[in-house]
């Protein structure tokens, strides 16, 4: 099918225009975590179709719609999702919030595990719950979850827990055995578990993507969205995968009282495609990202030895530790001296590291590494 890079500068581009209209023309954004491809054919062979149509009235999602995402858990991740426990939501992050306002009532408290998406932190705050940070260790050349901390930080009011998997930004694609332990932990203190699989797509071999449902059913979210997988989105469509009935209810009070219940025409047809007939384009970006990240990977260990990386087993995002550079704001340094633009470690907890979005065409990577670099050499040498 191809996978072809796309200018994604004046259509009021987030990584492109924003940036270069903020901080000038000439920097390079490997930031915010969409790519630069365009997305599978089959998607855009639809949309013209539905553009064509030319009307945009009221849609609604028909069984078709569930029975992709259905098809698509049976088979990209061998997991059998009932009908029943499919709900609706405009977006990942949405749903986060309204699951957690629906789920704990204020002052419960809600478990993270930093360094993570910056979302996490804010929508436990906003919904004014008490934020605990479990944070990640790096163990034997690894991220690990500090299950002993963990046990330590429940208490009573200690309701649920946010679980990134994959994990963004560190790139972990979590073990079955390590969700299991921790699923046996929440049951064990009855938290729920909100798993958010939106990178589950974007798994490099030989790691396999597990979703949190195969660890267990009692208590646990899923939510998910082709949205990082097929580069759409700003279509604005997701779902959960809520195996228990009372959360389910819970969820959907909130949903409906919002009158959420309507989606996009575009982002209910992108999903239906997406999971019917994407499948070969993804094969191939997942060979192109691959090797995107064996690039950068290898590159920035040979040529900036300081910056610590662990290669990401998923995601397309790479998380640079620059604490032996001693820099105070590594964004800020590699924005003035490299003119990349980055994210910034400390909204995910950790100010000493930056996170580089890799999904971008051979040469713009090339080009965004060798910029590192001479920002790199000119402060160690
Ligand atoms: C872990 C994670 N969850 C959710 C999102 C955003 O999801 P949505 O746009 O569907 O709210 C992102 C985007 O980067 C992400 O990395």
């Amino acid at each position: 099918m191809g996978i072809r890079f796309v200018d994604r500068r004046g259509w009021d581009c987030k990584k492109y225009d924003l940036i270069q209209k903020t901080y000038g023309e000439d920097v390079l954004p490997a930031w915010i975590a969409d790519m630069d491809v365009a997305t599978a054919p089959p998607i855009i062979d639809a949309f013209l179709k539905r553009v064509e149509h030319g009307a945009f009235g009221y849609t609604f999602r028909s069984e078709a719609f569930y029975d992709a995402i259905i098809g698509w858990y049976r088979k990209r991740y061998g997991f059998e999702v009932r009908r029943e426990w499919i709900v609706d939501g405009p977006g990942v992050i949405p749903m986060m919030s309204m699951l957690v306002s629906a789920l704990t009532d204020p002052g419960d408290k809600v478990i993270i595990q930093p360094p993570v998406y910056p979302p996490f932190f804010a929508i436990v705050k906003k919904n004014k719950r008490a934020l605990l940070e479990n944070r990640l260790v790096k163990l034997n050349g690894s991220f690990k979850m500090n299950l002993e901390e963990l046990k330590s930080l429940i208490d009573k009011d200690t309701k649920l827990i946010i679980l990134c998997n994959p994990h963004n930004p560190v790139g972990r694609v979590w073990t079955l055995e390590e969700l299991k332990v921790l699923y046996d932990i929440a049951l064990e203190h009855d938290l729920i578990i909100i798993s958010d699989e939106i990178h589950g797509d974007i798994v490099y071999e030989p790691n396999e993507f597990n979703t949190m449902l195969k660890a267990g059913l009692k208590n646990v979210v899923v939510l998910n969205s082709p949205g990082k997988t097929f580069n759409m989105p700003a279509l604005n469509i997701s779902y959960g995968i809520i195996p228990d009935e009372e959360i389910r209810r819970k969820y959907m009070e909130i949903f409906e009282a919002i009158d959420l219940t309507t989606g996009s025409a575009f982002g209910i047809l992108g999903l239906r495609i997406a999971y019917t007939e994407g499948e070969p384009w993804l094969e191939e970006l997942l060979r192109v990202l691959k090797s995107n990240r064996d690039i950068a990977y290898e590159f920035l260990r040979e040529n900036c030895p300081s910056i610590e990386i662990l290669p990401p087993e998923g995601t397309f995002l790479m998380w640079l530790d620059c604490g032996k550079l001693n820099l105070e704001d590594p964004q800020a340094f590699f924005l003035e001296r490299a003119r990349v633009y980055l994210n910034n470690g400390k909204d995910f907890g950790d100010p000493n590291c930056v996170r580089l979005n890799f999904a971008c065409s051979r040469d713009t990577l090339k080009e965004i590494l060798l910029r590192i670099k001479g920002a790199y050499d000119s402060l160690v040498k």
